[in-house]
């Protein structure tokens, strides 16, 4: 049977789950307090790019199964289910900023007139769903309001959320009253996979818990390529070697840049908090963190061993989201790499298919910074280019013809989408990220 249901919070992940639940046949109404945002989705654009995602919402806005409100108080006024999915950044120390989640409680709160289940799907802390139950009451006003509160923690990849949705490994639901389960069940009947359903505890650490490991595999083999480099191994041999054990798995060992996004580095940095808060000790969390961090520099080490002077050398960029398949450029490598080669009085060449615009509101074309629209364009006259994200289409790159527009061969490869053997054969000096010394 259709629900209807609010999501609140219009972002990667509010709207990707508002598109997909109309899909599966919900009248879902969308709701987000900015309003540029909600002009741009009542006007059939979408404020994001995600693959696929624009058909789906297009064929839901059209059959009106989806519509988009500014409004919380008028978005829940007939709905049975409430998504929470509103930001949860980090606050300067790693905690998480959960004003966004007790705001939009609140306004639930004092809006409340008959039975709604609050889900909570955004990324918290574990027991937050303590809090929005407390504050539900709080600002009830001793009215007493029936109301269920569940965590439904969402795993969807940037680049295959549409994905995803339709195909999970697991979906996580976590409850507390009986109500609550048949819900959630029935929503997701549709979907083929397997459900877990516990209490709301373990579903909010499951999901901190999860990305955190997936963290910790990626800082993990970014520490092997470190030695792989001093000694002349391979870390893509190393991570296949691996990854050949059940146990282990070959995905998420891919060495180079580590990983940026919205996700990970938010998330390790506040289980690394929650679990200090405990008095625990979380240091193992703190040191994926540190090693991640210290991926741009070891990248701008080589390519000083490359091009020695970086001053008025001109640099080619090849990718700047934050992974292949999005616009997204949070916590993205390639920022921390384009601010520190504008300081050491580089020229850049900036090319990215997608995430231009949003870099473009960091850094602003001027003299030494030229965004380029194609991939060889960035290489004309440069004296190196730098792989920092590995969209497809630079793994089958013309090497020839990338040699001939360079003023100087020199590949540095942040993401090891090079064969070595392969980029040698067109004379051009070659580095990459724990694949031994190179040149
Ligand atoms: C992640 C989780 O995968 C997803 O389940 C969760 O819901 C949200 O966070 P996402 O951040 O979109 O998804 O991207 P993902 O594909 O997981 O990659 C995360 C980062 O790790 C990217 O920066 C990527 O470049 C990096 N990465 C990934 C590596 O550096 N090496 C790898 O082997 C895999």
């Amino acid at each position: 049977m259709a629900l209807k249901i609010a999501v609140v919070g219009m972002g990667y992940v509010g709207l990707t789950t508002a598109v997909c639940l109309a899909k599966l046949g919900n009248d879902v109404v969308g709701v987000d307090k900015d309003a540029r945002k909600v002009k741009m989705l009542k006007g059939g654009k979408l404020p994001i790019y995600e693959p696929g995602l624009y058909d789906l919402f297009r064929q839901v806005v059209n059959s009106e199964k989806l519509v988009f409100e500014e409004s919380i108080p008028r978005a829940i006024e007939n709905v049975g289910v409430i998504f929470i999915c509103v930001g949860t950044p980090s606050l300067s120390d790693g905690t998480a900023d959960l004003s966004q989640v007790e705001e939009v409680a609140r306004t639930i709160s004092e809006n409340l007139d008959s039975y709604r289940l609050i889900v909570e799907k955004s990324t918290v802390p574990v027991n937050t769903a303590k809090w929005i139950r407390r504050t539900i009451e709080l600002y009830s006003k001793g009215r007493s309001v029936e109301f269920d509160v569940a965590s439904n923690p969402e795993f969807l990849r940037e680049g295959r959320a549409v994905e995803d949705f339709f195909h999970p490994d697991r979906i996580v639901i976590g409850v507390d009253s009986e109500r609550a389960k048949k819900l959630l069940l029935e929503l997701y009947s549709p979907i083929d996979t397997k459900v877990l359903v516990v209490d709301i505890p373990t579903a909010e650490l499951i999901k901190h818990a999860s990305n955190s490991f997936l963290a910790l595999k990626i800082s993990f083999i970014n520490m092997i390529a470190d030695l792989c480099d001093k000694t002349g191994a391979d870390v893509k041999m190393v991570a296949d070697g691996m990854g050949l054990d059940k146990r282990i798995g070959r995905a998420f060992l891919d060495a180079g840049l580590g990983y940026g996004g919205s996700c990970f580095p938010k998330d390790t940095k506040a289980l690394f908090r929650i679990g200090e808060s405990y008095h625990l000790d979380f240091g193992l969390l703190k040191a994926v963190d540190v090693i991640n961090q210290g991926r741009v520099e070891r990248f701008i080490e080589k390519v000083k061993d490359a091009l020695w002077v970086l001053k008025d050398k001109v640099i080619a960029v090849w990718g700047l989201s934050f992974k292949p398949d999005t616009d997204d450029i949070r916590e993205a490598p390639s920022i921390r790499i384009v601010r520190r080669l504008l300081e050491e009085g580089a020229s850049l060449r900036l090319f990215d298919p997608k995430a231009m615009e949003n870099v473009k509101r960091v850094f602003p074309p001027s003299g030494r910074l030229l965004y380029v629209n194609d991939m060889y364009e960035a290489v004309d006259g440069a004296n190196a280019l730098l792989i920092v994200t590995e969209w497809n289409e630079f793994k089958t790159a013309d090497l020839r013809k990338v040699a001939s527009y360079m003023k100087t061969p020199v590949v540095v490869d942040g993401r090891n989408i090079f064969e070595p053997e392969e980029v040698k054969k067109h004379n051009i000096f070659y580095y990459s990220m724990g694949r031994g010394k190179s040149a």
